[in-house]
C-alpha cells in the first residue's frame, strides 16, 4: 500500500520546507519534489503543513487512583489523542505490592491490547521498592521499558524512600534506564494534610497549602543531586513553578544529565481557579498542584530557553460528577475533603492545538520549537528517535496534516475524551489537525474516525539520549 501526500509544506525540529512525502509499507519511504505517484493514493496537502504525530510522553489511562479508576480507557484516551494529532503516547505502567516490574508492564498491556488505536509504550511506576526491585531494573530494556518512575509523594502508596532512590538511580544508570521522578514530598504532604483536616480545614483550595512549591523545589534539588552523584539520566516530570526550574536549571548548568517536563495544564489553569466558592474548584486537583500566571510565564520561557525539553499531559481524567449514571466516581469523592479527591487533569486530546495557538501563533517559541517539545524530543530522551518523532525517509508514518488558519473552540461539548469537563473550555484556537495519520493509515480525517480498535502498537523502546 502506498501513500503519496503532495505539496504540502514539511515541518521538523529543524526545518520547514515545501515537499511531496511517499509512505510505503507504514514508513516514509521517499521525500522530495514533484514525486511521482506511481500507483500510490494521493492526499493533496496544498495549503496544510506536515508535523510528526505528538508524543504524549505522560498519561494515565485505565489506571486504579484515589478509590476509582480513571475515565478514560486505552480506546478512549488514545482516540482522543488521535483527534488532537496525538499518534503515541508513553503510560505509566503501576508495579503491583508483590509483584516484579514486568509482572507490571504485562498488566498494563493486557489493558491495552484489543482496545489501542494508536502506538504507545510503558514506562513503570515503581510501587513495591526494595532489593529486588533494584535488580529487576536490569531486565527491562530487553522488554522495551527504558524508564522508570519514582515518586517522591503519595506516602505509604507509591513513595520511595531516600535509600530506595539512590540505588534505583545508580542501577538505572548501569542498565541505561532513564529516571522519572515525582518531585514533591509525601512526608511533608502527609503532615500538612493531617494537620489542615484536623482543623477542619477540608475545602478545595486547602489542596494547595498541602502542596508547596518550597516542596515542589526541595524534591527537585534532591533528584538533581542525586543524579549528579549516580550520574543517570533524569527526567523531572510535570513541573509547575520557577523554584523548581531553578533546581534544574542549577543542575544543567553543573552538566548532570537532568531534564524537564512540564504539562499543559499549568500554563492555563492556576490557584485562583481552586480558590473559587463550591467545588468547581476540584476539577484542578492535581499534584504538584497548579501555580499561578507568574509560574506560567516562567515556564514558557523555559519551554523557549531549553531549560525545559518536554510538554506533555498527565492526562488523568475524572469525571466531576461522576459515580452515577454508569460512570466511576470521579472527582465528587473529595466533597468529603480536598485529601479524598482523585487528583488529575484530563487533556490528551488538546496538548497539541493547545500548545500550537498558545505557543507559535502567540509568538513565544516557533513551529520547530513546538514539533521538537511536543514530538521529537520525547521520541528522543524516551528511546524512539528516529521511528518517531519526525518527519525523515526510514520513520513510521506518523504524520498529522496541520491546516494552520482553521479556527476550533474547545469544548466538552464536542471533545472526544471520557470525562465531562474540560481544561480549555471555549478557548478559541487557531492551527487544527485536519488529519491524522498512524503508520501510513488515515486514523482521523476531517473530524471523522477511520481507525479500528486494537490496530494500536506497543512499541518497544531503547536507550534515550540526553537533551
Ligand atoms: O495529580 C496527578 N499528577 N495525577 C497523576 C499521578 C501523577 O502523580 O502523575
Ligand atoms: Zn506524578
Ligand atoms: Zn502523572
Amino acid at each position: 500500500m502506498k501513500t503519496l501526500i503532495k505539496n504540502g509544506t514539511v515541518v521538523t525540529a529543524g526545518d520547514t520546507f515545501k515537499a511531496d512525502v511517499l509512505i510505503e509499507d507504514e514508513k516514509i519511504s521517499l521525500i522530495g519534489n514533484a514525486l511521482s505517484a506511481d500507483g500510490a493514493e494521493v492526499i493533496d496537502a496544498s495549503g496544510l503543513f506536515l508535523m510528526p504525530g505528538g508524543i504524549d510522553a505522560h498519561t494515565h489511562l485505565d489506571m486504579p487512583f484515589g478509590g476509582t479508576t480513571t475515565a478514560d480507557d486505552f480506546f478512549t484516551g488514545q482516540r482522543a489523542a488521535a483527534f488532537g494529532g496525538t499518534t503515541t503516547h508513553v503510560d505509566f505502567a503501576l508495579q503491583q505490592k508483590g509483584e516484579t516490574l514486568i509482572q507490571g508492564i504485562d498488566m498494563w498491556k493486557k489493558r491495552a491490547e484489543g482496545n489501542a488505536v494508536i502506538d504507545y509504550g510503558f514506562h513503570i511506576a515503581i510501587t513495591d521498592p526494595g532489593e529486588d526491585m533494584v535488580s529487576q531494573i536490569e531486565s527491562l530494556p530487553a522488554a522495551g521499558v527504558t524508564s522508570i518512575k519514582l515518586f517522591l509523594q503519595y506516602k505509604g502508596l507509591f513513595m520511595v524512600d531516600d535509600e530506595t532512590l539512590l540505588k534505583a538511580m545508580q542501577a538505572a544508570k548501569k542498565a541505561g534506564v532513564l529516571v522519572m521522578t515525582h518531585c514533591e514530598n509525601g512526608d511533608v504532604t502527609d503532615i500538612i494534610t493531617k494537620q489542615l483536616v484536623s482543623e477542619g480545614k477540608t475545602d478545595v483550595k486547602y489542596h494547595l497549602e498541602a502542596h508547596p512549591r518550597e516542596i515542589e523545589a526541595d524534591g527537585t534539588s534532591k533528584v538533581v543531586a542525586f543524579a549528579g552523584v549516580t550520574g543517570c539520566k533524569l527526567y523531572v516530570v510535570h513541573m509547575t513553578c520557577k523554584e523548581a526550574l531553578h533546581e534544574l536549571s542549577l543542575g544543567r548548568a553543573a552538566g548532570y544529565k537532568v531534564m524537564g517536563e512540564t504539562c499543559t495544564q499549568y500554563m492555563f489553569k492556576f490557584e485562583d481557579d481552586m480558590r473559587v466558592p463550591g467545588y468547581e474548584g476540584a476539577k484542578w486537583a492535581c499534584g504538584p498542584p497548579v501555580r499561578t500566571p507568574k509560574d506560567a510565564e516562567y515556564i514558557w520561557k523555559s519551554l523557549t530557553d531549553t531549560t525545559l525539553q518536554f510538554v506533555a499531559t498527565d492526562h488523568c481524567s475524572f469525571d466531576f460528577e461522576g459515580g452515577k449514571d454508569g460512570k466511576k466516581p470521579g472527582k465528587e469523592l473529595g466533597k468529603e475533603g480536598f485529601h479524598k479527591i482523585p487528583n488529575g487533569i484530563p487533556g490528551i486530546e488538546d496538548r497539541m492545538p493547545v500548545m500550537y495557538h498558545n505557543g507559535v501563533n502567540k509568538g513565544r517559541y516557533d513551529i520547530n520549537r513546538f514539533v521538537a517539545i511536543t514530538a521529537t524530543n520525547p521520541a528522543k530522551a524516551l528511546g524512539m528517535y528516529p521511528q518517531k518523532g519526525t518527519i525523515s525517509v526510514g520513520s513510521d508514518a506518523d504524520i498529522v496534516l496541520w491546516d494552520l488558519n482553521k479556527k476550533h473552540t474547545i469544548s466538552a461539548e464536542t471533545h472526544h475524551m471520557n470525562v465531562d469537563y474540560n481544561a480549555y473550555e471555549g478557548m478559541e484556537v487557531k492551527g487544527w489537525p485536519v488529519r491524522t495519520i498512524l503508520r501510513g493509515k488515515s486514523i482521523v480525517v476531517n473530524g471523522e474516525w477511520k481507525q479500528e480498535k486494537g490496530a494500536g502498537q506497543f512499541i518497544k523502546r531503547h536507550e534515550g539520549e540526553f537533551l
